[in-house]
């Protein structure tokens, strides 16, 4: 009879090559070995033909880079999701579309299992379980990393005994998961909070001291909240994406070092390079600013976290998440247009924005000819705006029977400080 199949989520490095053939050992399954391109630079062919050298009966490889952007990226742009005020969320982002097409792929290949070489201490685990079990409750979950428990020591001999490929270059000193939206980078030296980030940590954005001497801007189109262009000239999203990565890392802007919370009680320290995405999330934010209500945008700050959250707990699947997207496209429908935002240093800054349904009006604002305003009705606007603290100044804290006054300047100076 045949073995029963897994899909595994591989990624060509040591251990999702050594897990193939611990799971044909452990679990006694044929691994069908799952790849795709999210933007991380690497090529996937390559990787699918090292699966199937490693041992995998089938590999499959496939270009996700679109379905990431427009599904993915765009709506937690749109919603402001930062996580913590700082993460821009790419690799939590990825988790949940890598384990719906490996859901796909499952049934596709009438495989039984899934699989992925999450280790048990970290976020990921828990955003590929969670979508596994949420999209296809039927599917055992294998996790190699977090089951065998090995040092790594023991790992490398797992694979010489088996004539696992080990890279030949040296393996990375920290531990790093990327695609178009960011890089994470952790572990190593980078579990000290106290110690500054060495210059080989980054890979995409260049060191500010080095970045060039004279500023850039760039001008990026939006329409109803998503990008649609940079400097006029419009681009598909991925593209787009790495246009700005590039201009932006050049200005060693996107470069974020964050002590979170991880979802599993842990605090750890991470660093990430998004210069596109942090780019993106200001000039996007400054485009808000322009175009949505004093109102919305308040109430949007509450949704921006939830939906931050949301993503990093990995809960992409819940119907909350769909349901504050559905508030998110509404709120976005008026953010359409240009926003020009000047790169120095590692600095950045807006220098113009313009929308055709911008809420800022001239004629509003304007102390020059053409002025709109009606200042006449300020005065009637404003004593009503203060009449609860007037009146509660006149019967309680001015009020002598009340104890007063209690408003005047030295009762909120400390005693001492009038000696
Ligand atoms: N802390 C980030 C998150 O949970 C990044 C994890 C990335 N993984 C890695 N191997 N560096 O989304």
């Amino acid at each position: 009879m045949a073995r029963e199949k897994i899909i595994l989520a591989y990624s060509g490095g040591l251990d999702t090559s050594v897990a193939v053939k611990w799971i044909n050992e452990t679990y006694d399954m044929d691994v069908v070995a799952y790849t795709c391109d999210l933007g991380q630079g690497q090529d996937i062919q390559a990787i699918r033909e090292k699966a199937l050298r490693t041992g995998a009966v089938d590999a499959i490889a496939e270009d996700a880079r679109n379905l990431f952007v427009d599904y993915f990226v765009w709506p937690s742009l749109m919603a402001g999701a930062l996580y913590e005020g700082k993460y821009p969320l790419a690799t939590a982002l990825g988790r949940p579309l890598i384990a719906q097409l490996m859901v796909r792929a499952a049934r596709e290949h009438g495989a039984t299992a899934v699989a992925h070489g999450c280790t048990g201490k970290g976020n990921d685990q828990v955003r590929f379980d969670v979508t596994f079990q949420t999209l296809a409750p039927d599917l055992k979950i294998v996790a190699p990393v977090r089951e065998w428990k090995w040092t790594r020591t023991q790992e490398l001999e797992y694979a010489a005994k088996h004539n696992i490929e080990v890279e030949a270059t040296k393996k990375s000193i920290f531990s790093t998961d990327q695609n178009l939206w960011g890089r994470s980078i952790e572990a190593g030296i980078l579990e000290d909070p106290w110690v500054e980030p060495p210059p080989e940590t980054f890979q995409w954005t260049v060191d500010p001291k080095d970045a060039p001497d004279q500023p850039e801007e760039v001008e990026i189109s939006f329409e109803q909240g998503r990008p649609t262009a940079v400097n006029g000239r419009e681009m598909d999203g991925a593209d787009l994406i790495a246009e700005l990565n590039a201009i932006a890392g050049k200005h060693g802007v996107g470069r974020i070092d964050h002590v979170e919370n991880r979802l599993v009680g842990i605090k750890s320290r991470e660093i990430y390079e998004a210069p596109g995405a942090i780019l993106l999330y200001e000039a996007h934010r400054e485009l808000e600013y322009l175009t949505l209500s004093k109102e919305s945008q308040r109430f949007k700050t509450q949704v921006s976290q939830t939906y931050a959250d949301l993503i990093y707990n990995g809960l992409w699947f819940s119907q909350l998440r769909q349901d504050l997207m559905a508030f998110t496209v509404s709120n976005q429908q008026y953010v359409s247009g240009v926003v020009r935002m000047k790169l120095y240093k590692g600095g950045m800054i807006v220098v113009g924005r313009k929308s055709p349904h911008s809420l800022y009006r001239h004629e509003l604002a304007t102390y020059e000819e053409g002025d709109q305003y009606d200042a006449s009705a300020a005065m009637g606007f404003i004593k009503i705006h203060g009449l609860g603290q007037t009146t509660q100044a006149k019967h309680q804290l001015l009020n002598a029977k009340a104890g007063g006054p209690r408003l005047e300047l030295p009762s909120i100076i400390p005693p001492d400080a009038r000696k």
